[in-house]
């Protein structure tokens, strides 16, 4: 579906403070004798401390709470995030990231730490269809696609994977974000309005972008199934779901349904940005895709 994504969690390079080394060849056994547990592995995992005492989640745990010594070897082992948090909906059908399911800890650790993220998108550049209207009823035609995006999101985080933090989905969705703020992504122009007014109930203006992102990719809207981090959604799956159907010749339950779902929503915003135009009896769109835009119409 000329959509490809990919993901890379970088993995850590990790320097033990030097500094903070333990003598090993101290001559005698009794180094750790006065120190606790937690005491004994920062000796040597010391940023590692460093990271968890800043995190949000996690900070008054020890050590050893995740990292149960081995019964068979003098080691701690390594935990998944799984062992202790199972049955979280990411591979819900409607998850948007049920991709990183098979990531195992990597792909928590991309969206609940500092740890660098790299997200990589390449995508079709531009979609071209026409929208006739014959006897009042829409339907979509000629639908192609042309070029190739490719995008690429670096989070540039810092940190570490034992530096717990909240979510924040512009770490990776950076352009999103930067469409939204040219008007692109899912910002819908009021058809009462003169061109310029958004439609009261998804008015961007009046939270914060990231809370507005999180009412159309809601994970708990009672509407739907529950998902993990956010759901993946199209106008009509949605308007169909609340009975928010303002369009003419039913497009909504038909017209819309013949685009592949991943560029339904766009054919919608296409329409709301260039000001609810009716076909009459026809109208070629040329769409860029995310980051989107541009749209140009012809009849
Ligand atoms: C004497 C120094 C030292 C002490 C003390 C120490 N570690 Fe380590 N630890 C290391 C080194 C060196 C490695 C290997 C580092 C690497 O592979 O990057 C390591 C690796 C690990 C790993 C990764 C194991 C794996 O399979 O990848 C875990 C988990 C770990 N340590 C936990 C702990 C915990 C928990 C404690 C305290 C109970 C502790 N360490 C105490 C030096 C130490
Ligand atoms: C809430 C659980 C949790 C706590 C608390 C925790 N760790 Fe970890 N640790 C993990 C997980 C999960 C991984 C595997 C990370 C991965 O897959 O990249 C890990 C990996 C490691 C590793 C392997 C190298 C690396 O960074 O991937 C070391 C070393 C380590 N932990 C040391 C520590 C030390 C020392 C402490 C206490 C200061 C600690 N951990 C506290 C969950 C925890
Ligand atoms: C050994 C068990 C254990 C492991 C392993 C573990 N956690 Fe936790 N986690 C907990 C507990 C217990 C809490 C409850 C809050 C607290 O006391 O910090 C928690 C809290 C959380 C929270 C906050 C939950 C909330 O309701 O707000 C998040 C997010 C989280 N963990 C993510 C992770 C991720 C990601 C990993 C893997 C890198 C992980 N945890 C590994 C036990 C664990
Ligand atoms: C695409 C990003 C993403 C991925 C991947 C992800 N999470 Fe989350 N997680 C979230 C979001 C978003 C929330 C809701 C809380 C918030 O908004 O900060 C959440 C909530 C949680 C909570 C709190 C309990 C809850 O359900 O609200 C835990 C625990 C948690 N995640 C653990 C994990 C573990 C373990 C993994 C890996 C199996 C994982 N997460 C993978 C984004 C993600
Ligand atoms: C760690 C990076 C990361 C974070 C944080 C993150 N995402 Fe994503 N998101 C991705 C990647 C990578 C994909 C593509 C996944 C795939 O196709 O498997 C994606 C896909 C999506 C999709 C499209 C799904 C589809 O197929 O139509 C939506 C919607 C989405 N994310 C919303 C969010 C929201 C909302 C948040 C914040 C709660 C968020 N994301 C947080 C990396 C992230
Ligand atoms: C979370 C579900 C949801 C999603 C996703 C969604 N909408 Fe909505 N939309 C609604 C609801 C609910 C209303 C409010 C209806 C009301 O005020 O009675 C609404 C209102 C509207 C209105 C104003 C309608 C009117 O009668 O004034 C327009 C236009 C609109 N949406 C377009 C879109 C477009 C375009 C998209 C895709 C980019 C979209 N919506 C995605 C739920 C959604
Ligand atoms: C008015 C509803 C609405 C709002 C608000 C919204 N989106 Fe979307 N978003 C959609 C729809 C509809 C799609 C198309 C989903 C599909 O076809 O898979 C989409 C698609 C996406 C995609 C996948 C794009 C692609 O081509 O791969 C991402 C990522 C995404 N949204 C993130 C966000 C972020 C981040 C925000 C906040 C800045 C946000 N969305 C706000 C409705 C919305």
């Amino acid at each position: 579906m000329n959509k490809k994504i990919y993901l890379i969690v970088l993995l850590a390079i990790i320097i033990t403070t030097l500094g903070e080394t333990v003598s090993l060849i101290s001559g005698e056994h009794g180094f750790y004798s006065n120190q606790t547990m937690q005491d004994k592995c920062t000796k040597c995992h010391g940023d590692v401390k460093v990271q968890l005492s800043t995190s949000v989640q996690h900070s008054t745990k020890s050590c050893t709470f995740c990292h149960a010594k081995s019964a068979t070897n003098h080691t701690n082992t390594v935990p998944d995030c799984q062992d202790c948090h199972a049955n979280l909906k990411l591979n819900d059908t409607l998850e948007a990231h049920a991709g990183f399911v098979q990531l195992g800890s990597e792909g928590c650790i991309a969206c609940h730490t500092t740890y660098n993220a790299i997200v990589n998108y390449s995508r079709a550049e531009y979609i071209e269809y026409d929208i006739t209207d014959s006897n009042g009823n829409w339907s979509v035609s000629n639908f192609t696609t042309t070029g190739t995006l490719n995008l690429s999101y670096n989070a540039n985080r810092t940190g570490g994977n034992h530096n717990w933090k909240n979510v924040s989905c512009q770490d990776c969705h950076q352009d999103i974000f930067d469409a939204v703020s040219r008007g692109g992504h899912a910002v819908v122009i009021d058809i009462n309005g003169n061109g310029t007014q958004q439609a009261p109930y998804h008015n961007n203006t009046n939270s914060p972008l990231e809370a507005w992102c999180r009412t159309c990719h809601n994970r708990s809207d009672t509407k739907f199934s529950t998902q993990h981090a956010a759901r993946r959604t199209t106008c009509d799956e949605c308007h169909q779901a609340y009975g928010v159907q303002v369009h003419p010749g039913d497009f909504i339950n038909t017209g819309i349904k013949s685009v592949p779902y991943l560029y339904r929503s766009l054919v919608c915003i296409a329409c709301k940005s260039t000001g609810w135009q009716s076909p009459n009896p026809k109208i070629h769109f040329r769409v860029h895709e995310e980051p989107y835009f541009d749209v140009v119409v012809t009849q």
